[in-house]
């Protein structure tokens, strides 16, 4: 059986796009079977990628942001990728409350909740070249299968 499957969509550096690429991923991920509450951590971690594109990549002007997603099994993957300013210090940055835009009333925890929402988060960046956030999650009924079985095994054995 044939359970990948991949896509690849580019908008531009545009506030409304931020809905846009959350409403897409939802109905990418959506043939996953996920829970409201997993479909909600998505469309989260990939609004808050999006929206640092948007107001850190390119600050100043309009850019391209590509979102790759693939869905494996049961996992999605999800890239969001800008080619603005780039990162100096991914460990500072992703530090719980860093901002470098608190003007903006930022508050720095954009990486803590893609730490949080999705089971792995890695960010790749280059300064002057651009960012590549990339996270995965497991989601959907074999997942929960999962999670029943052994609980199910847990209440037996105690
Ligand atoms: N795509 C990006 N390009 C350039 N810099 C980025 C990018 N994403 C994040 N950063 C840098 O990392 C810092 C931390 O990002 P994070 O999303 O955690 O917080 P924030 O965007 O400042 O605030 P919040 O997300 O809470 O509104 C940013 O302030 C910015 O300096
Ligand atoms: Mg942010």
């Amino acid at each position: 059986m044939n359970d990948t499957n991949e896509m690849l969509l580019e908008f531009e550096s545009k506030s409304q796009n931020e809905s846009f690429a959350r409403t897409v991923v939802a109905a990418f991920a959506a043939q996953l079977d996920p829970t409201i509450e997993e479909l909600a951590d998505i469309k989260t971690a990939v609004s808050e990628a999006v929206t640092n594109s948007i107001i850190h990549g390119y600050t100043d002007y309009v850019g391209k942001i590509q979102m790759k997603c693939c869905i494996c099994k049961d996992e999605i993957r999800v890239e969001i990728r800008d080619f603005g300013v780039g990162i100096d210090n991914i460990e500072k940055a992703m530090e719980p409350l860093y901002t470098t835009r608190p003007e903006l009333e930022r508050s720095g925890m954009g990486f803590s909740f893609m730490e949080a929402f999705m089971d792995h988060l890695d960010v790749e960046s280059k300064v002057g070249e651009g960012t590549l956030v990339r996270m995965t999650k497991k989601v959907g009924k074999p997942n929960r299968l999962k999670e029943y079985t052994q609980e199910a095994s847990q209440q037996v054995s105690s």
